[in-house]
Parts: C-alpha cells; sequence; structure tokens
C-alpha cells in the first residue's frame, strides 16, 4: 500500500499544490513500482487548519484538489492499472467550518446542533475548561466559544486542532450520517477507507478527568483505562462500518489508526467484524535494534494470530519524521510529530543505508506493508524548513517549541535539476519549498540506476509477490542479527550490529540493500534463494 500525500504528490495546474490530477499523471509510476493499492490522505474541501484533517463536506472534493469528477475519472484509471484506491475517513472530528458546526455555535447552549459535538458548561463559574483532557497537538482540549449574544460561554472538545471539533458519536444523526457518507463513497468505487484517528471516536460517558498533569504529553501507546482513547464502545462504531462495506460485491478494506497501548489493545481493532488491518504504531516508533524490533514483529505476530488478521509494516508516514533521518540520529525511534524526541546531530549516509536495510526487513515480513511517499526515492526529513513556511497546528499550538510534521511532507521531486522538480509547472513554488540538492534524489534521476532506492523497492515489491500466503520462521542468529525464511522463497538477513555477518552456506543472493563482497557489512540487509529453508 502506497501513501499518497495528495497536498505533496504532485501538481497539474500550477499552484504549488499536489492534486488529483497530478496524481492521476503519475498513476504509471506507482503502477511500474508495483504497488497494490494508494491511500490518499484526505481529498476533501477543508480550511486546511490540518493539511485536509479538518473536512467540511465529506462528499466533495476540495477545489485546490480538483472535482468529484476527477476523483471518479482518478479510480477508473487506477483500476485499470491494476490498482485499489483506499480514501481518508476523518470522523472524530469535523473541520470548525463544516456546517454541523457553524449551526451548532449558532443555535446556542442547549440547542439539538450542539448535541452532535462536546459543548459543555465550563469549571469554576465557566471559566476553566470542563475537565483535563488534552489535545495531540499540545495544550488543553477545550475552547471557549463567544455565544450569539455576544458573551462568552460554553467549551466545546477538540482532541486535536481547536479547528477540529469532536463529534458526539453518542448521537445518533452522527451515526446515520457517516453511514451516508461510506456509502457515498463506496457507490463511487472507492476500495477502501482508511479510518483517521479510530481510538478516539467514543469517550466514556459524562467525561471524567483523565488524570492528566499539567505538563502531561498526548502519549497514547502508554495510557491504559484513559476516558478519551481506545474506549471500548469504539468498537460497535467500527462494526457497523464494517457491515456497510461488507454489504457491497467485492472486497471494500477497512484500515484503522490506532496508536494504542500494544498488540493487545490494537488486535482488538482487527477482530473478524471490525477493521480487516490496523497500522502498526509499535513496528512505525521501534528504534533500529535487532532485539526490540524482533520483539516487536513477534509480538504483532502473537497478538493478531488469535483473531486472524494479517500484519502491517510501516516505516514512515506524513505524521513521523522520515525513517532516512530518524536512522541517522542517536536516537532513531519515532513518535507522532516528532513530539519530545532529543535532538542530535543527523547522519544522512547512515541514515540512507539502514534505511535501505530496513526497506529489505520491512518487506520481506509477512503482511501488508505501507510505504509513504518519497521513502522509494529515499528522501530525509527536510530540517531547515523556515519557521514562516511551516503549517503545521503543532508549531502554533506548542509555543514554537516542536516544529510539527511539515518535514516529512516536502513536494516530491519528480526530475529537472533545481526545484520545482517536475511536482509543478517550472518556476511554481511549491507550497512547502524543495531542497536544492534534490537532483540526484527525483525518480527520473533513479528509474535508470541500478543501485538506487527506487529501483532496490522496485526489485523488492516484485521478488516479494511470490511470498504471499508463506509465514516466517526465525533462523539462530546473533543477538543484532535478524534472519528469517518465507518457506523456501526467500531468506531475509538483517545485521543491525556493528560486525560482519558471515553468510557461508546460507544461499544465493537476490537482492542487497547496498553493494557488498563476502561478509554482510553492518546496517544491511540481504535477501537470498535459500539452501536449506526452515519450515514456515
Ligand atoms: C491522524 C492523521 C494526522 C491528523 C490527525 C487528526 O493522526 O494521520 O495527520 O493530524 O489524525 O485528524
Amino acid at each position: 500500500m502506497y501513501e499518497v500525500y495528495l497536498r505533496s504528490f504532485a501538481d497539474s495546474d500550477g499552484d504549488g499544490i499536489g492534486d488529483l490530477g497530478g496524481l492521476r499523471e503519475r498513476l504509471p509510476h506507482l503502477a511500474e513500482l508495483g504497488v497494490d493499492a494508494v491511500w490518499i490522505t484526505p481529498w476533501y474541501p477543508s480550511p486546511m487548519a490540518d493539511g485536509g484533517y479538518d473536512v467540511a463536506d465529506y462528499c466533495a472534493i476540495d477545489p485546490r484538489f480538483g472535482t468529484l469528477a476527477d476523483a471518479d475519472a482518478l479510480l477508473a484509471e487506477a483500476h485499470a492499472l491494476g490498482l485499489r484506491v483506499v480514501t481518508d475517513l476523518v470522523a472524530n472530528h469535523t473541520s470548525d467550518q463544516h456546517p454541523w458546526f457553524v449551526a451548532a455555535l449558532a443555535a446556542g447552549p442547549g440547542s439539538p446542533e450542539r448535541a452532535r459535538y462536546f459543548f459543555r458548561e465550563g469549571q469554576a463559574g465557566g471559566e476553566e475548561p470542563p475537565n483535563d483532557w488534552i489535545s495531540a497537538f499540545g495544550g488543553r482540549a477545550w475552547t471557549r466559544v463567544v455565544e450569539p449574544d455576544g458573551r462568552p460561554g460554553q467549551w466545546y472538545l477538540h482532541l486535536f486542532a481547536p479547528e477540529q471539533p469532536d463529534l458526539d458519536w453518542g448521537h445518533p444523526g452522527v451515526r446515520d450520517d457517516v453511514d451516508g457518507i461510506l456509502r457515498f463513497w463506496f457507490d463511487r468505487g472507492v476500495d477502501g477507507i482508511r479510518v483517521d484517528a479510530a481510538p478516539a471516536m467514543a469517550k466514556v460517558a459524562g467525561l471524567p478527568d483523565a488524570g492528566h498533569g499539567p505538563e502531561a504529553a498526548f502519549e497514547s501507546r502508554a495510557w491504559v483505562g484513559n476516558p478519551h482513547w481506545d474506549v471500548d464502545e469504539v468498537h460497535e462504531i467500527l462494526r457497523r462500518w464494517r457491515r456497510i462495506g461488507d454489504s457491497y460485491e467485492g472486497d471494500r478494506l477497512f484500515v484503522a489508526e490506532a496508536v494504542v497501548n500494544g498488540p493487545e489493545r490494537l488486535s482488538r481493532y482487527v477482530r473478524p467484524d471490525e477493521m480487516h488491518t490496523s497500522f502498526n504504531f509499535d513496528y512505525l516508533t521501534c528504534p533500529w535494534d535487532a532485539a526490540r524490533l524482533r520483539a516487536v514483529i513477534e509480538a504483532t505476530l502473537a497478538a493478531l494470530e488469535p483473531v486472524g488478521a494479517p500484519a502491517t509494516w510501516v516505516l514512515s508516514s506524513h505524521d513521523e519524521t522520515r525513517h532516512v533521518t530518524r536512522f541517522g540520529r542517536a536516537w532513531t525511534g519515532a513518535a507522532f510529530g516528532g513530539a519530545a524526541l532529543p535532538a542530535s546531530p543527523t547522519h544522512l549516509a547512515l541514515g540512507l543505508r539502514r534505511a535501505r536495510a530496513a526497506a529489505l526487513l520491512t518487506l520481506a515480513l509477512p503482511g501488508s506493508s505501507y510505504i509513504y511517499q518519497g521513502e522509494e526515492l529515499g528522501l530525509p526529513e527536510v530540517e531547515d524548513l523556515p519557521d514562516e513556511v511551516l503549517q503545521d497546528p503543532t508549531w502554533a499550538r506548542s509555543g514554537h517549541t516542536v516544529r510539527g510534521r511539515d518535514g516529512c511532507r516536502v513536494p516530491l521531486p519528480w526530475q529537472g535539476d533545481r526545484p520545482p522538480f517536475g511536482f509543478s509547472a517550472p518556476g511554481v513554488q511549491s507550497w512547502l519549498p524543495q531542497p536544492a540538492d534534490w537532483a540526484s534524489s527525483t525518480v527520473a534521476a533513479q528509474r535508470p540506476d541500478p543501485g538506487s532506492t527506487l529501483t532496490l523497492y522496485r526489485t523488492a515489491l516484485r521478488l516479494r509477490r511470490s511470498l504471499r500466503g508463506t509465514g516466517m520462521a526465525w533462523r539462530p542468529s546473533a543477538r543484532d542479527v535478524l534472519a528469517f525464511d518465507r518457506g523456501r522463497a526467500l531468506r531475509c538477513v538483517a545485521n543491525l550490529g556493528n560486525l560482519p555477518v558471515d553468510l557461508a552456506g546460507q544461499g544465493r543472493v537476490l537482492l542487497a540493500s547496498s553493494p557488498f563482497d563476502g561478509e554482510l557489512p553492518p546496517d544491511m540487509a540481504v535477501w537470498l534463494l535459500p539452501d536449506d529453508p526452515a519450515a514456515a
């Protein structure tokens, strides 16, 4: 599955913002890369307070991205190329410009319009928020409104930015209307839905305090029994959606974004009557460390086995620091928005070497893999964006201390020797500036190069097709080495240690993450055709 961050993929109309026309033109790149499906980040009309994750109309396309006719054409063209299309459903919250919220503000306290959201009276005579809940982007999860009579009044809940008010999923109208939104897109031929912020959708009745201290961070992977995250009632919503998907002929896929406390909690999202798969944040956030990766891989497979769901493997997305950059730092793990991570110098050559090894490790694992656009080009995080171009709400809400996610969202370089590198027409300034030195990273530069990261991904994706339906079996190895077989077809050996690894008698090399001779050097991975395959 290839993640398209739409506004940074390709711009066809010269406004510096990626769009559906640009994606349509570049679909052959994705087919040639060898992916099966694309997940497209939100394409709906949006004020873009959070890059489109603030939706003002769920049944239309933002004019900056195109029209519904473009979406229909995209679906037809993708299907003709054998690519499935997954769209993003942001149903925990709407935009503050959505007609439901506009009407709720205008209608005032106690109105039925307000019942679609969480409007509450403040504490301490209205001056303090109703409870201690916090926003994923920093600060309190409540904002006080000015009532129609001009006085400060109720507060409303937003677990993300203030421009993203949370819907109350206890409201029957919300549930029915979102059913209709799902049908709208399935009827048009969308093959699947990525469920944004799934664990946020249910809240404990009465909205009790979570026990967050004043400096609390939004670390949902550490929370147990939190009243605003991973509340069990969320599964009723997911089952309802699954029934809708299943009512269509053919396959309709649901993939949940669920950053929760460990594989067991995650496995609840992929029970047989809920989502088909869920992003694996334990893997994404795991440092470049063999023992820890092995533990995550084992825990993932063990937790999913009882529910019969396939695993997913993700190295990067539009929400975290790109892994080429992370893997070149002292701390190689990831966190949402790059929050609260110790800063250290970045060694990009080391990061790229590890990223290429991580690609072979990841693409050898059983289940579905996600590739975030630009990962196949080995792109790094852009760490030196000028402050004034930053758009991620994290930057403002953290009081300009956390730069946020713009550095992984810089528009893709397609061809040429200077910005916009074919992303837009020559001379157009892209919505985030690209580094001037990306000429050797473009698709056009990498396509003919047998040693490029693009060629590595293409080859791996082609070889990977023969692995379908095969389990994995670990091989004995040193502590810093991950070695496993996928049936008779493939042995993967990844060296995360400091010493070379002897490959004698292991098999014939099919693909290596970087060139080598003899022993496998550190920070490299190799795919072999095993001489003595272990039973999977
Ligand atoms: C998800 C998205 C992220 C967005 C958030 C709020 O985490 O991936 O980009 O900011 O939800 O919708």
